[in-house]
């Protein structure tokens, strides 16, 4: 039995990286899927390989009737919606230092995060509030909690990202509709050469080769010494999509590895041995 038997998903941002891995445990979990995403192939051949319990629909998340009719493939495929995965978003290209930040670029990033959460969650609500049950899991970032982990519109947009979740969660809790956010720290998938500028597939094909430098690069930040993965994600959306975290809303889950926790104590031990040193070579 999967703990999703008989249950309807949508996910945004299905076709790569953390949307796409959530889809696959979704459907490993018994659950039916609608995969949203701008391209079209990746999506159709995820879709595919899932098997008759899923779908690809294209959809731009800053596209209101891309979005309505997202939420509609659920119900006409599967019957209904009872999961959105408002996970679509992607990264900022070429960040510029603030004098010379550019506006559009600015409320596009709010466009997608923001906007395509707060679109996917309306869409949402009118299909879930008649149905009286239902589970919103937006996914916002380290970078809503922390500024210099990614460009200043990113980490607004995902801070936005948490306040939205609290606002729906408390017009939706009386309709049996929970909605909760996670916040994951850096997932090596293809956002970031993405962002570089390489092209998107080879960017998603060539993301888990980035994991030991991740790892690496991690090391000081993370108290837990590896990687994140898109599975570390995925499950705290399946866990916040069942009745397994029936009392859980309006809140934000953070997969950081610890790094919203506080630095790693062998940071603080190294950081404390050099004053140490420092202090000892100080004139007396
Ligand atoms: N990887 C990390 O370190 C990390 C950390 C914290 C939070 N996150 C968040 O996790 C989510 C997934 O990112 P990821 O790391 O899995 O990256 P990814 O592999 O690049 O996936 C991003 C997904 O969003 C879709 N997308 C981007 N813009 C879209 C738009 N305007 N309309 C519809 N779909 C759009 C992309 O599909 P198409 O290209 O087909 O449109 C893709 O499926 C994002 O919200 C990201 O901000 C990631």
């Amino acid at each position: 039995m999967g703990a999703l038997d008989g249950k309807v998903a949508v996910i945004t941002g299905a076709t790569s990286g953390i949307g796409a891995r959530t889809a696959e445990v979704f459907v490993a979990e018994g659950a039916s899927v609608v995969l949203g995403g701008r391209r079209t192939g990746p999506g159709e051949e995820l879709a595919a390989a899932l098997g008759p319990r899923a779908r690809f629909a294209r959809a731009d998340v800053r596209v209101e009737a891309d979005i309505e009719a997202l939420t509609a493939v659920a119900v006409d495929a599967f019957g209904g919606l009872d999961v959105l995965v408002n996970n679509a978003g992607q990264g900022v290209e070429a960040p510029r230092p603030l004098p010379e930040a550019d506006l559009a670029a600015f409320l596009d990033t709010l466009a997608v995060h923001a906007g395509g959460m707060f679109l996917g969650i309306k869409h949402a609500a009118r299909i879930m509030i008649p149905r009286g049950w239902g589970s919103i899991i937006n996914m916002s970032s380290i970078g809503a909690h922390r500024a210099g982990w990614s460009d200043i519109s990113y980490s607004t947009a995902k801070a936005g990202v948490l306040q939205l979740t609290r606002s729906a969660a408390v017009e939706l809790g009386p309709h049996g509709i929970r909605v909760n956010s996670v916040s994951p720290g850096p997932i090596p998938t293809g956002i970031f050469a993405k962002n570089a500028g390489v092209d998107a597939e080879r960017a998603d094909r060539t993301a888990g080769l980035l994991e030991p430098l991740f790892a690496e690069a991690m090391a000081a930040h993370q108290s837990i010494p590896r990687a994140g993965r898109a599975d570390d994600v995925a499950a705290a959306a399946l866990w916040l999509a069942t009745d397994a975290s029936s009392f859980v809303t309006g809140q934000d889950l953070g997969v950081d590895g610890g790094i919203s926790a506080g630095r790693p104590v062998a940071v603080a031990v190294e950081e404390r041995r050099l004053l140490a040193k420092a202090f000892a070579a100080l004139p007396s």
